[in-house]
């Protein structure tokens, strides 16, 4: 018998904030390993290979790049490495999160390999046109009780907007092994149908708020 972490009531427990901005009121806590924001377990570096399978997805046409969420920045330093990226913007909405992620990228950002756009994504992305990518990473981190496992769900119609035809979509899935029927009902609502993904393995801490399972899969949705 496993004693597994319930993820979605460990972080109901921490609770949430009432208005999105207070989020950004509370600070980011990095540590080698982590970060945390009002006591949420944001990120953790296990992730490590499944982020770099997101972003060998993200940029497998190359070209211009929008990715969703700095966090640690893990995914954002392989996006980078790849050299058929024309342009990649990311877009982060919490202030110390925005500065370490200048900090992480002083170069990169000088030479307008990469741009920052501060804020949150429902705010900046309806500003960007349509067909503006080939591909985009969405990896947030739900901010509300009823976005838990679940907030990529809101971004689907945006993102097949963004999307140039061809382009690729990628997110955080917060799916073990396949694509549930409502998750996939979400993405056809959006427009999209031609859905694949890839099941990535994974070795989550046994304390991990947030994932307790050995896979995860990595969503392959094209325009
Ligand atoms: C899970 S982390 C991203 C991890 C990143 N992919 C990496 O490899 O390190 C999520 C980030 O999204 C940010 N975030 C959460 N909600 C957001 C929103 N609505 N708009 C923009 N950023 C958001 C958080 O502040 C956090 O920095």
């Amino acid at each position: 018998m496993t004693n597994k972490i319930d993820t979605e009531e460990s972080r109901k427990k921490i609770g949430f904030v009432k208005k999105l901005s207070d989020w950004n009121r509370q600070p980011a806590i990095f540590d080698d390993h982590t970060l945390k924001i009002d006591g949420h377990p944001v990120m953790e570096d296990w992730e490590d290979g499944y982020m770099k399978k997101l972003a060998d997805i993200t940029t497998f046409k190359g070209g211009d790049v929008l990715e969703l969420g700095y966090g640690m920045g893990i995914s954002t330093r392989y996006i980078q490495n790849n050299k058929s990226v024309k342009s990649h913007h990311v877009v982060e909405c919490h202030p110390d999160v925005v500065i370490k992620c200048i900090n992480d990228f002083r170069e990169e950002i000088n030479e307008s390999k990469m741009h920052v756009l501060s804020g949150f994504w429902q705010d900046i992305t309806p500003k960007l046109k349509d067909g503006s990518f080939d591909g985009i990473l969405f990896d947030t981190y739900p901010l509300t009780e009823e976005e838990i496992h679940s907030n990529h769900f809101w971004f689907f119609e945006e993102a097949y907007r963004l999307l140039r035809k061809g382009g690729v979509l990628t997110y955080y899935s917060d799916e073990v092994k396949q694509i549930s029927s409502n998750h996939m009902l979400k993405l056809k609502t959006a427009g999209f149908h031609e859905i694949n993904f890839e099941v990535c393995k994974v070795n989550p801490p046994k304390d991990c708020l947030y994932w307790q399972d050995d896979t995860i899969v990595a969503p392959i949705i094209i325009k």
